[in-house]
């Protein structure tokens, strides 16, 4: 995929900036991050969880350290519902790469031949029984053979590193089974040093597993992925640049970090769009410059693509569930919005909104608050452990709440405001927020 010339490497500008998939182009490092991880993944029998904000570089951090240091890896991803069995049946299928294909039977040796015939035997079985007894994928029950210790000595043997992505989203029914599952690895790290499992997902993933088993607390490296600092994100942009052959200029440069608000997505999608608006598809021969109109219409795009998350996350958070005396999400939405991009404590919200509610409970805000991180919410605000300040997770959600709240006259104590999603309200906002950005800009 990525393109290669004689004179100098020549890129794709979809390879380098890649706002929806794993970065490698631009890969940066994060120091504070990676001596912890790469540890974790040399050390025999370590299992490892992953845990941060939506879009703070989990996945890609991980794969890219994955590739420096393990020969193989699979990855299975959590969805709402998934059982434990489900979970080990995905490993199962995606471990025929290793014991089925002819490439690696080539290899193999006599310990990898008789987990091969176990395996295809499994495998049969599996297959026959959703025939004869027309079960779907998602039915099929784990022969007795598949123990937590087969799949164990199965990826073991493959020198295979099993990722589980978004393991909050597991139904907690299932949790214990998998913090379990972690247990077996460990005690077979002696055979197999590479067997081990990374866990990723939110911010409460590690809390989560070993509260099921406080004796794993030692054994488990519990690695908090914190959001982008700006000057991490000018590295990202600094690498693109080097790689396409051309310039954002400095200030450019660190008006996207500020905007992109510790969220490396954000700074591709922008990056992406101003170099569509400059109609660079891909290194250039001779340097080439980008200035504000190209950063003013990748901001307008940006927008235009968001509008439907946004509309679909202020839908979750704002829908009303069971008849309360407040809305609360309305109160705390409000008061976070007379702070500014960095958020705010708790307590300062607490006393912002008591101005209005004199005797505002403050634990009804302390739960708004939790539930306003969560995807059920449509994780519309973050909390930053390090500053002990929420915010909103995206600079967009900010900007959207202000004109919201300004249009309903400050009035969130009123509880009839179904009526902010009319298409008209919602595009003259967007235009509204892109004016805002151009204005910054000419600053
Ligand atoms: N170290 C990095 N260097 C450059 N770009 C990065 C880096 N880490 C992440 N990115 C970019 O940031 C975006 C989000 O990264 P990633 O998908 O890894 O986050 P995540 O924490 O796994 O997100 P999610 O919680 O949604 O799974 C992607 O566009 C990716 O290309
Ligand atoms: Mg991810």
């Amino acid at each position: 995929m990525i393109k290669i010339s004689n004179q100098m490497n020549n890129y794709l500008v979809k390879d380098v900036f890649t706002p929806t998939k794993p970065a490698r182009i631009t890969f940066i490092d994060r120091e504070l991050i990676n001596d912890r991880l790469v540890n974790a993944l040399q050390m025999p029998g370590k299992q490892i969880i992953v845990y941060g904000h939506s879009g703070s570089a989990k996945t890609t951090l991980l794969l890219n350290k994955l590739n420096q240091l393990y020969e193989a890896h699979i990855t299975s991803h959590c969805m709402k519902g998934m059982t434990f069995n489900q979970i080990i049946l995905n490993a199962f299928d995606q471990l025929a790469t290793y014991y089925i294909s002819e490439r690696t039977i080539a290899s193999q040796t006599a310990v990898s031949t008789d987990l091969a015939a176990t395996y295809l035997a499994i495998s049969s079985k599996l297959k026959s029984s959703e025939t004869t007894e027309h079960t779907s994928k998602e039915q099929r029950i784990l022969p007795p053979q598949l123990t937590p210790q087969f799949l164990g000595r199965l990826l073991g043997a493959a020198n295979c590193c099993w990722i589980i992505e978004d393991f909050h989203k597991v139904d907690n029914s299932e949790k214990p089974q998998l913090a379990q599952l972690m247990k077996v690895f460990m005690d077979m790290s002696d055979e197999y040093d590479a067997l081990k499992i990374v866990a990723l997902g939110a911010v409460d993933t590690a809390r989560q597993v070993i509260e099921y088993d406080p004796e794993m607390r030692n054994r488990v490296a519990e690695i908090h992925v914190d959001l982008m600092s700006e000057k991490e994100i000018e590295n990202i942009v600094s690498k693109g640049e080097e790689a396409l052959n051309i310039s954002f200029g400095e200030d450019l440069k660190s008006l996207i970090a500020r905007y992109s608000n510790g969220l490396a997505s954000m700074c591709h999608h922008i990056c992406f769009y101003m170099c569509q608006a400059a109609e660079i598809n891909e290194t250039s021969d001779k340097k080439l410059e980008l200035n504000k109109t190209h950063f003013e219409t990748a901001l307008n795009h940006y927008v235009a693509d968001a509008s439907d998350s946004i509309r679909s996350a202020f839908d979750k958070a704002l829908k009303e569930r069971r008849k309360t005396k407040h809305n609360h999400v309305s109160l705390a939405l409000e008061a976070l919005c007379s702070f500014g991009e960095r958020g705010s404590a708790r307590t300062s919200l607490l006393t912002k909104i008591r101005k209005k509610v004199s005797n505002y409970p403050e634990n009804s805000l302390k739960g708004t608050l939790q539930k306003l991180t969560t995807d059920e919410y449509g994780a519309i605000t973050r909390f930053d452990q390090t500053s002990g300040l929420y915010s909103f997770s995206d600079p967009i959600y900010r900007a959207f709440a202000l004109a919201h709240f300004h249009k309903n006259g400050h009035s969130s104590g009123n509880k009839n405001q179904s009526n902010i999603y009319d298409k008209a309200a919602f595009s003259e906002f967007l235009e509204k927020f892109a004016r805002e950005f151009a204005r910054r800009i000419q600053e």
